[in-house]
């Protein structure tokens, strides 16, 4: 068994230690969000946030993130209530921000990358609060293994969606 946590959760799992992360989130504990796009760390549908940082569910061995904190897109709510230490009753039913902007900036087309996309956007605005159009390219472009990409072409919107969602994280409306 290898031990991880799971969206603020304790989870044990049994998959052989060399099952990609992906496999065993999706058909082990039934975490649909991360999506299977390439399986080559090509594309970026699969990412999920480990500790703060993104990787590529789709190459990483469960073995390598044995006793690790593993955040997909289903627990930035309660990533984002932890870190403004939020009440139970106010964070009730709230989305992160990034999901609010997404929502209201209507970004997603298909979807399929979008996961991927609030991910990688996440794990840039906790470093840098107020990035610029050319860092919000940079981050899903040239910081990980391969570019974040969009079949449906929506990277106008997610330019857009990362702007606010960075207004949201600031406190302005
Ligand atoms: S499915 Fe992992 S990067 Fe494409
Ligand atoms: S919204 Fe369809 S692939 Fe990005």
């Amino acid at each position: 068994m290898i031990s991880l946590t799971v969206n603020g959760a304790k989870r044990s799992v049994r998959s052989s230690p060399d099952t990609p992360l992906l496999y065993v989130l999706r058909n082990e504990l039934g975490v649909m969000t991360p999506k299977f796009g390439c399986g080559l760390a090509q594309c970026g549908a699969c990412s999920v946030l480990l500790g703060d940082e993104e990787i590529r569910a789709c190459i990483t061995p469960i073995a390598a993130v044995e006793g690790k904190e593993v955040t997909t897109v289903d627990g930035l709510p309660a990533r984002w209530a932890r870190q403004k230490k939020l009440s139970a009753a106010v964070a009730k039913g709230k989305l992160h921000p990034v999901q609010e902007a997404w929502i209201e900036e209507q970004v997603p087309q298909c979807g399929i990358c979008q996961f991927g996309m609030m991910i990688k956007v996440t794990e840039l605005l906790e470093a840098n609060p107020k990035p610029t159009d050319a860092e919000i390219k940079t981050a899903l472009t040239t910081s990980g293994p391969s570019p974040h990409l969009c079949r449906c072409g929506s990277y106008a919107a997610i330019l857009d969606g990362a702007h606010r969602a960075a207004q949201l994280m600031r406190g302005e409306a």
